[in-house]
């Protein structure tokens, strides 16, 4: 579907400023555990993760991203602080996808049921249609 171009390390973005749906506000926001819970599972791995405010995705968060290699982007929600290894999991999978798209078989569990969205990489174009 689409060529891998080089990129130095799988991307996990972590929305900080998400809050649990139809919860009340709370300190710290469900995105900023999410975000530190990622953080700690990808340290000594080659994933790096970034803050970020709003994916857009704020009814459904907590939120995250993910992308690697020129790879199809990935948004994820429904998230909680015990997903983190999972996004790292999801990233380094992504990133050892030839085809530049998650692979169901061997995706973590957590992450399945909760994609909202895969977006092209920007060189992409459906050959088949
Ligand atoms: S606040 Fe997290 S997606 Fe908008």
């Amino acid at each position: 579907m689409t060529s891998a171009s080089a990129t130095p390390a799988p991307l996990v973005y972590v929305c900080i400023t998400c809050r649990a749906a139809g919860e009340p506000d709370q300190q710290p926001r469900p995105g900023e555990l999410l975000a530190a819970a990622t953080e700690r599972a990808a340290a000594g791995t080659e994933v790096e993760v970034r803050r970020l405010r709003c994916l857009a995705n704020c009814t459904r968060g907590p939120s995250a991203a993910m992308r690697a290699n020129g790879s199809w982007t990935y948004v994820f929600g429904g998230l909680d602080p015990t997903c983190g290894e999972a996004l790292v999991a999801g990233a380094r999978l992504l990133a050892g996808a030839a085809d530049g798209i998650l692979p169901w078989r061997g995706r973590p569990e957590p992450l399945k049921g909760r994609l909202i969205a895969r977006v092209p990489p920007l060189d992409f174009t459906e050959t088949d249609l």
